[in-house]
C-alpha cells in the first residue's frame, strides 16, 4: 500500500501531461494548446512554490491583536500553575549533554505504546547533523494507581519522563505546557531551541535543524509552527474546547501556532514563560496553543509560519513529501513505524521531486479536509 502511495505523485503529474497531449493531437487550433500549457505551467509553478504561496497568503491574513486584550471575569475560578515535578530526568541532564534541541512530547499517562514507538523511531535520533537532540515526554498525574506505578517504572527505565503535579486531563493541557516551559527554564536554560510536539505527530528533527540553520538563531525571538489565524473561541458547552466569555471575552484569539508541533528559540521560550506567569489562569483555561499565543502576544513575539508543519489536518503519505516535512499530525503508532522505516531506508529525494511531492500532498491533504469535512482541532 505504501509503495502504491509512493508512485501516486508521479502518476498524478503524468496523467496531467497525457491529458494535454491528447488535446494537442485532437485539436488543430493553437488556443487550446496554449491554454493547456499555461494551466500546466501554472499548476507546476504552484506545486513547486506551494510553500512560498502559503507563507505569503498567511502573511496577508495576519491579525496582530493587542497586549492586554484578554480580560477575565474576576468571579470565575482560578487554577494555580504547576511548579513541582514528581518524575524527571537527572537535573544535570542538560549540563552534561548540552543539547541543541529539546523535543518535549506531550503524552497521556496511558499512552505507553505511543511513547515506545516514538523512542524507537524519530525520538531515538540523538545526533542529528552533528547536533545533540533530546526527546522527553511530558505527563501529568493519573488517578489510576496501577498506571502511576507503571509511570515510575518507565521513568526509571528510560529517564525521559517529566511529570508535573496536576491531573492529566484534556482540560489541563495548558498546565502541562506551563509545566514543560518551567522545567526547561529551570533545568535547561541554555538550550537553543525547544519543540513542543504531540504524541501522534511524526517529527523530523533533521529537517527542522536544517531549516533553523538556514534562517534563524537562538538569540532572536522565534515562535515557529503552523500559524492559525482569526480562530474564534468555542462558546458551545459541549465542545472539547469550550471557553465561556467569562474566561475569555474577546471574539477571536490572537494568531498562534498549532499545538500539534511548534518551536521556540531560547529567548522566545524565556520571554513567553515570563509573560505566561503574569497571565491569569481561569477555569476553564484557553487551549494550550492559544495560551502560548496569548503569552507570546504579551511578550510582543509574533508567531512565524512554516509550511513544513502540518498542523491539524493530516497529510497523505508519500515518501518524498514526508522527507520534506518537519511535522505530520494524526500519525498512528503503526504508521509511524512504517513511514519512518521507509523514509530512512531510501535515499533522500531530489530537490525537484521533494518540492513537487510536497505541493501534491499538501493539495491532496487540503482536498481531503474539504471533502471529508473533518474539523481541524
Ligand atoms: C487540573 O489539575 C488540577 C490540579 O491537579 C485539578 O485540581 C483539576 O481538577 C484538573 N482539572 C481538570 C478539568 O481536570
Ligand atoms: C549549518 O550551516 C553551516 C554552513 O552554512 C554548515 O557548515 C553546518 O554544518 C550546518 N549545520 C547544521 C546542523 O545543519
Amino acid at each position: 500500500m505504501a509503495g502504491e502511495q509512493m508512485g501516486s505523485d508521479r502518476r498524478i503529474v503524468s496523467r496531467g501531461l497525457w491529458g494535454c497531449k491528447g488535446n494537442f493531437w485532437k485539436r488543430k487550433g493553437g488556443t487550446r494548446t496554449a491554454v493547456c500549457v499555461t494551466v500546466l505551467l501554472t499548476g507546476l509553478f504552484a506545486l513547486l512554490f506551494e510553500d512560498a504561496i502559503e507563507s505569503w497568503s498567511i502573511a496577508l491574513g495576519r491579525s496582530r491583536g493587542v497586549p492586554g486584550m484578554w480580560t477575565v471575569d474576576p468571579h470565575v475560578g482560578f487554577l494555580s500553575p504547576p511548579r513541582e515535578y514528581l518524575l524527571m530526568p537527572s537535573p544535570l541532564v542538560c549540563q552534561r549533554a548540552k543539547p541543541h534541541l529539546i523535543v518535549m512530547v506531550t503524552s497521556a499517562p496511558g499512552h505507553r505504546h505511543a511513547r515506545r514507538v516514538i523512542r524507537d523511531t524519530w525520538g531515538g535520533e540523538t545526533d542529528v547533523r552533528g547536533r545533540r537532540v533530546m526527546t522527553f515526554f511530558a505527563v501529568g498525574q493519573s488517578l489510576d494507581p496501577e498506571l502511576s506505578k507503571q509511570l515510575v517504572q518507565e521513568a526509571q527505565d528510560h529517564g525521559d519522563l517529566v511529570q508535573g503535579r496536576f491531573l492529566d486531563t484534556y482540560a489541563n493541557l495548558t498546565l502541562k505546557t506551563l509545566s514543560v516551559l518551567g522545567w526547561v527554564r529551570r533545568f535547561c536554560p541554555e538550550v537553543p531551541f525547544v519543540a513542543k510536539v504531540d504524541d501522534d505527530v511524526l517529527f523530523n528533527s533533521a529537517v527542522l535543524l536544517r531549516y533553523l540553520n538556514r534562517s534563524h538563531g537562538a538569540d532572536s525571538d522565534l515562535y515557529l509552527g503552523r500559524v492559525h489565524m482569526r480562530v474564534a473561541p468555542k462558546r458551545n458547552p459541549t465542545s472539547r474546547h469550550y471557553l465561556p466569555a467569562l474566561s475569555y471575552s474577546p471574539e477571536v484569539f490572537p494568531d498562534y501556532c498549532s499545538g500539534t508541533a511548534y518551536v521556540l528559540s531560547r529567548s522566545a521560550a524565556h520571554k513567553i514563560f515570563q509573560a505566561a506567569a503574569s497571565l491569569p489562569l481561569p477555569d476553564p483555561l484557553p487551549p494550550e496553543d492559544v495560551f502560548v499565543g496569548l503569552s507570546a502576544l504579551e511578550a510582543k513575539i509574533t508567531p512565524y509560519h512554516c509550511p513544513l508543519f502540518s498542523g491539524g489536518p493530516g497529510v497523505p503519505y508519500s515518501r518524498c513529501c514526508y522527507q520534506a516535512m518537519v511535522s505530520v499530525h494524526h500519525t498512528s503508532p503503526a504508521e509511524m513505524v512504517r513511514f519512518w522505516q521507509e523514509m530512512r531506508s531510501a535515499p533522500s529525494c531530489s530537490w525537484l521531486r521533494m518540492k513537487v511531492s510536497l505541493g501534491i500532498c499538501k493539495v491532496r491533504g487540503l482536498l481531503g479536509t474539504l471533502l471529508g469535512g473533518k474539523e481541524e482541532e
